[in-house]
């Protein structure tokens, strides 16, 4: 099938939050008494924020009745809004608005899938409301990735299907809610860790749209 559409993560994509995401975790963390480091942080991304707070809790070796986890995950969203209140469009990541750009000129339609209920907040922040052609985010869907829902959602809303869509992510988690999808996924960051992306790049500055459809387009 001839691919027809573009599925894009947010975090470690279009925007650098993952950073962001980790600093406010790490702050949580330290709060209750131990550390979490750059290579633990690397199977929280991509994960929603409840699962992501077991995945630390369990690390420090807490169980918590569910009111306390509900505090702290405010706590930490509370944290992380105050970071990524201050972003603009100067922090959308390199090579975004050129591959876009060479997306609209090559047809192709567009969806976010983010696991981020803050996502709508962050895509007002760098301009980037009226990008995409389906908006699909923490709030719409009910299970998290490594589920497919994002994507499959994103791409019944798109009207095209599973193995017409090309998903970007720069999570281990996201990669294979991608994969599970039938999707083809190119991993943005490093093939160490992105083992199962179909292809992987650095960023979108180091790809172009016809390299990606090259790829996508061979018979599998
Ligand atoms: C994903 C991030 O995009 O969104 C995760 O990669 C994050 O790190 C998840 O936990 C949920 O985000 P939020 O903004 O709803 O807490
Ligand atoms: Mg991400």
């Amino acid at each position: 099938m001839p691919i027809k559409a573009f599925l894009f993560d947010l975090d470690g994509v279009i925007v650098d939050t993952a950073i962001h995401h980790y600093h406010a975790w790490k702050r949580l963390a330290n709060e209750l008494g131990f550390d979490i480091s750059e290579e633990f942080n690397e199977q929280l991304k991509g994960v929603s924020r409840v699962d992501s707070l077991n995945i630390i809790l369990e690390h420090g070796g807490l169980t918590l009745p569910d009111e306390e986890k509900r505090d702290l995950a405010i706590r930490k969203n509370e944290w992380y809004l105050e970071l990524v209140s201050r972003m603009t469009p100067d922090d959308i990541l390199p090579g975004v608005a050129t591959f876009f750009s060479e997306v609209r000129k090559a047809g192709l339609l567009t969806a976010l899938g983010s696991a981020s209920k803050n996502a709508p907040l962050i895509l007002e922040r760098i301009g980037m409301s009226d990008v995409f052609d389906a908006v699909i985010d923490g709030t719409k869907v009910e299970k998290s990735k490594p589920d497919p829902e994002v994507f499959t959602r994103g791409a019944d809303e798109l009207e095209v299907l599973y193995n017409e869509c090309v998903v970007f992510e720069d999570a281990v988690a996201g990669v294979e809610a991608g994969n599970r999808a039938g999707m083809f996924t190119v991993g943005i960051g490093s093939p160490d860790v992105l083992t199962l992306a179909s292809m992987v790049a650095p960023s979108l500055d180091e790809l172009t749209v016809d390299t990606v459809l090259e790829q996508a387009n061979k018979p599998q």
